[in-house]
């Protein structure tokens, strides 16, 4: 007797658990960085299960891993579910790993269920959504989307050094038994679950957020640069000291931007110091900032007041300051057509939800430029992530998988 099509809640919870010993950190976390040989071990035991399921496994040139179910007719674009495998340098079990397994699960309940579906169904594990070993973040679905991995990407070296086109070709090659295909392809709808990484359902008490759109991200790199000296010898007149710069730019930034408009974010996580000696006033610091918020005029305008003070702070400590945008992400709205086929999902499975949008960016922001793209939200301990603490309740992970698998019957009933 087939069973009913339903998630195998304890398959799920196993399935994190595998998953979370690669790569697995004393705290608790996970290192798995992008193209890092935990990520390729990742992808790998994904695909061993998929193949032993008897499903077919493709990887693109981005190294982007799809997992096929075929359909009636397999000549139509898939249905697309997933996320990403790869992790923060001390990262939570969860960011990334419970979308693309619990899509996986659904994957599993349609085929131990033996239920036909009109078109195919695929999971995605996108390559390189963190961006924190190879900046920019969500490579793999960017890629995907313009159909064409950037032509400046050849050049790029990871946080490491590691260059990004031989870890690339290694991360390929380390699995022969992916067919490949090329980047970028029709798809007909895609679904993505992910943890909030932020307080809001946990406070609310309510399980699932349906995402109606990603606020937007910039991401700046500002090298200041003054005259290395003798931190001893050196008096004040005689100095060109880009941290004493740096700290003069920074300040009141963080005292007014944040404070100044509650949706704005405002993040320095990388300071780079050189010559990076306890006695040598520095020659240069470089450091990095995220900025995020859901108008693109906004971060516009900010990006101009950072530029302002940093190139203001370096001329009164007789240094020169240098921007670059290093990353750029546009806000996205979601598909109206999936957010009514979430809602209905929701209805069906009697589950409290509320609209919400994301302020963390993901693949489906890309994907939602070539497909009807939404999201799906479950709440995660105290909001944390990227952090090695990060913790969703085995209950909540097992909803959000039921919720992804009602969402994705709808939309493919409905010929999204
Ligand atoms: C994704 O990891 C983000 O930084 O929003
Ligand atoms: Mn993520
Ligand atoms: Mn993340």
């Amino acid at each position: 007797m087939t069973p009913p099509l339903a998630i195998d809640g304890k398959r799920l919870l196993q399935r994190l658990d595998d998953f979370a010993r690669i790569g697995a950190t004393p705290a608790g976390g996970v290192n798995r960085q992008a193209l890092s040989a935990e990520d390729r071990a990742s992808r790998r035991l994904l695909a061993e299960l998929a193949l032993a399921r008897g499903f077919r496994v493709f990887q693109d040139p981005m190294a982007n891993l799809f997992i096929r179910r075929e359909g009636r007719f397999p000549e139509k674009p898939p249905f697309v579910i997933g996320s990403h495998l790869d992790s923060q340098p001390t990262g939570g079990r969860f960011d990334g790993a419970l979308g693309t397994l619990s899509a996986f699960e659904v994957m599993e309940s349609f085929e131990d269920a033996g239920i036909k579906t009109d078109l195919p169904l695929e999971v995605v594990a996108w390559t390189n959504e963190e961006g924190s070993r190879f900046a920019p973040g969500t490579m793999g679905s960017m890629a995907f989307a313009a159909a064409k991995i950037p032509d400046a990407w050849s050049e790029l070296r990871g946080h490491d050094g590691a260059p990004f086109v031989e870890e690339l070709k290694t991360t390929l090659e380390a699995l022969p038994e992916a067919e490949m295909r090329p980047l970028g392809f029709p798809i007909s709808g895609y679904i993505e679950l992910h943890i909030e990484q932020a307080p809001t359902l946990e406070r609310e008490n309510i399980p699932i957020g349906i995402v109606q759109g990603i606020q937007g991200t910039r991401w700046l790199e500002v090298t200041m640069t003054g005259q290395a000296a003798h931190a001893g010898t050196t008096a004040l007149a005689f100095r060109r000291d880009p941290m004493a710069a740096a700290v003069a730019a920074l300040e009141p930034l963080f005292k007014q931007v944040m404070p100044g408009d509650p949706r704005a974010r405002f993040t320095v996580g990388r300071f780079a110091v050189e010559p990076g000696s306890v006695n040598a006033i520095p020659g240069s610091v470089t450091f990095t900032i995220d900025l995020r918020h859901p108008e693109t005029t906004v971060i516009d305008a900010l990006e101009g007041r950072i530029r302002h003070a940093c190139e203001r702070a370096a001329s009164a400590a007789g240094c020169q300051s240098a921007l670059k945008q290093i990353f750029d992400m546009p806000p996205a709205i979601f598909s109206k057509d999936l957010l009514a086929c979430l809602d209905r999902a929701a209805a069906s499975l009697g589950l409290e939800t509320r609209p919400m949008l994301s302020g963390a960016f993901h693949d489906a922001l890309f994907v939602n430029r070539v497909a009807p793209a939404v999201m799906i939200f479950v709440p995660c301990r105290d909001g944390l992530s990227h952090n090695e603490a990060e913790y969703v309740e085995p209950e909540q992970s097992i909803t959000g998988a039921r919720m992804l698998l009602a969402a994705t019957m709808e939309a493919m009933a409905s010929g999204d």
